[in-house]
């Protein structure tokens, strides 16, 4: 079976390459408007989700990281945040800020939720992704970015980057164990 939403489900890909080439705004603004209609529990929408392009800022943002790093044995990508030119969101022009209410018990899945609407209304859309959960916690360390560039209150946490813009590379696909997925049923 096919159309195009398994098809779009199907083929997104983490994107770790990007041209610098901005997403355009009308582009980016019906991603957003997917964003907000994911669902939520009691649609509480228990998120704080910032959008940056600005270049200075984006270079702020990845110099936080690599400061927090340092010293660090991190897993991934991150453990390469020592090395010239490292950017821990891949260098992509547009990153995606989301933070989640501590007070609610369901904001991180939520968030989580939010995030994949995110990605697959920017692949059907032409335009790559990839979360970044390793810049949450630098990110949410960092006080004059968190609370007075990024304007995200104290009763929220960062909980992951959204890396966005035009694919520079065609990933191979994942293995995935389709067997942590099963049909139990009484009867054979
Ligand atoms: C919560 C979460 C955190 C992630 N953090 C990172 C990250 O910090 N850096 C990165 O390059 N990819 C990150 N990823 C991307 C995963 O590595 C990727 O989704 C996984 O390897 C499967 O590959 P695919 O998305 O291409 O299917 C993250 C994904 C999720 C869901």
């Amino acid at each position: 079976m096919e159309n195009s939403v398994i098809t779009n489900i199907l083929t997104r890909r983490s994107i770790r390459k990007y041209k610098q080439q901005q997403i355009p705004t009308e582009v980016l603004n019906r991603i957003l408007d997917c964003a907000v209609m994911s669902p939520s529990a009691l649609n509480k929408q228990p998120w704080q989700v910032r959008i940056i392009q600005d270049e200075k800022l984006l270079t702020d943002v990845n110099d936080t990281f690599i400061r927090w790093a340092k010293g660090k044995q991190l897993p991934g990508s991150a453990s390469r945040a020592q090395e010239e030119g490292f950017s821990v969101f891949h260098h992509a022009p547009t990153l995606i800020i989301v933070a989640a209410d501590k007070t609610n018990n369901y904001a991180p899945i939520d968030c989580g939720i939010l995030a994949q609407t995110i990605m697959t209304a920017a692949h059907s859309l032409g335009i790559g992704s990839c979360v970044i959960g390793s810049m949450a916690q630098a990110t949410d360390n960092d006080k004059h970015i968190k609370n007075d560039i990024l304007a995200i209150d104290d009763d929220h946490t960062v909980i992951f980057g959204i890396a966005l813009g035009y694919a520079d590379e065609t990933p191979i696909v994942k293995d995935r164990d389709r067997s942590k997925i099963r049909l139990i049923s009484y009867r054979q």
